[in-house]
């Protein structure tokens, strides 16, 4: 069983996600794009490339040439320096503006070749091929692309819509446990901002989601791309609604950054999802009952719910450089009630200093 999903920007087709259990059916999305007399080039990171050589036999037949790059694994080669490389190399291969960069990996994959892809010969297309559950379920679907500078998270960046999501869900089963829980900190989030009954078919299937049933692992994927697809549908440069994907990110991203992203992104944002409830508790939105909920919910899917050696005033102080502000002021996402959330500008240092006392050493 396959599925798919259309995102349409405007009332009109952009592209479509499709979500599969190989890379049986790439060809076939490929033969829409109409590439035979096009160049790709499949870039993914030297974890990823375990799948090179299966993305090359399904995309061969439908493409002029297939090249490859393959960069190291790790968030600190998410770089301008890589994107040069990736540059340098796209020019001496002579790829033109028609021609198509494919990326194979995780977000860190993702972002960079949809910012080089963004960029080379002012934007050229790209098609993403997420294999990680935090690249499926978030960074590979709505456009937003970029690297870090300096260890400022994703700084430098542009929007910029991928040609097609081609997601092979069998790629999740070589995740480390670690990686996998990751990314369902990024699921959760879903239930938190939007989907209250998701929430509960979350916990309702937690053994199943934890041991990877296909068809329960297929329906929480697509579920998690129909949520975000209908938020960056209505609002696809982050005017407004789309921000709310960014519950647990400002002082998630000030975590990853202080920890020097030795966390991974989701266990970062899952860190900050509690500090943002135990603030919305403090506001008298959520109750206590909520928030001890939440922490065992995001618990029991191998995520971290607290901070242990890292010092309060530095998470505040490397808050006030993350880009999501605006006119000097943080943009929170709280919680009004579970599966509402909502942008607060006015959450002070102090209650960010209440909300990261309560879960340290948690
Ligand atoms: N990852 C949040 C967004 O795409 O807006």
């Amino acid at each position: 069983m396959h599925e798919i999903l259309n995102v349409n920007y405007n009332n009109s087709w952009c592209y479509d996600i499709i979500f599969h259990n190989s890379y049986d059916k790439l060809g076939a999305e490929l033969e829409k794009l109409e590439l035979s007399n096009r160049k790709v080039c499949i870039v993914c990171d030297s974890n990823t490339s375990i799948y090179l050589q299966d993305v090359i036999e399904n995309t061969k037949n439908h493409v002029a040439f297939v090249d490859s790059y393959v960069f190291p694994a790790g968030e600190e080669n998410k770089t301008l320096d890589t994107v040069k490389n990736l540059y340098e190399h796209l020019i001496k291969a002579h790829f033109d503006r028609n021609d198509v960069l494919f990326a194979l990996g995780g977000g860190v994959v993702g972002d960079l070749v949809g910012y080089t892809a963004a960029t080379y010969l002012r934007g050229i297309r790209f098609v993403q091929l997420p294999t990680t559950l935090l690249s499926m379920v978030d960074s590979s679907v709505g456009g937003k692309t970029g690297v870090d500078f300096d260890a400022y998270k994703n700084m430098v960046g542009a929007f910029h819509q991928p040609k097609c999501v081609y997601m092979n869900l069998a790629t999740l089963q070589t995740l480390p446990a670690e990686q996998f829980s990751s990314g369902m900190a990024e699921v959760i989030k879903y239930g938190y901002i939007k989907e209250a009954p998701f929430y509960q078919w979350l916990q309702d299937n937690h053994d199943r989601i934890m041991n990877q049933e296909y068809e329960i692992i297929l329906e929480m994927v697509y579920r998690s791309c129909l949520c975000k697809k209908e938020v960056v549908e209505r609002d696809p440069h982050e005017k407004g609604e789309r921000a709310l994907l960014n519950l647990g990110h400002t002082l998630g991203h000030a975590v990853e950054k202080l920890m020097n992203f030795k966390l991974f992104h989701g266990q970062c944002v899952a860190i900050g999802t509690v500090a943002a409830i135990h603030m919305s508790v403090m506001r008298g939105m959520l109750s206590m009952e909520e928030l001890e909920e939440a922490i065992s919910v995001i618990r029991s899917f191998g995520l971290p719910v607290g901070i242990t050696g890292l010092d309060i005033t530095e998470i505040i102080a490397a808050t006030k450089n993350d880009k999501k502000m605006e006119a000097g002021k943080i943009k929170f996402i709280l919680l009004e009630k579970i599966g509402n959330a909502i942008i607060d500008s006015t959450v002070t240092d102090d209650e960010m200093r209440a909300a990261l006392e309560f879960i340290q050493n948690k």
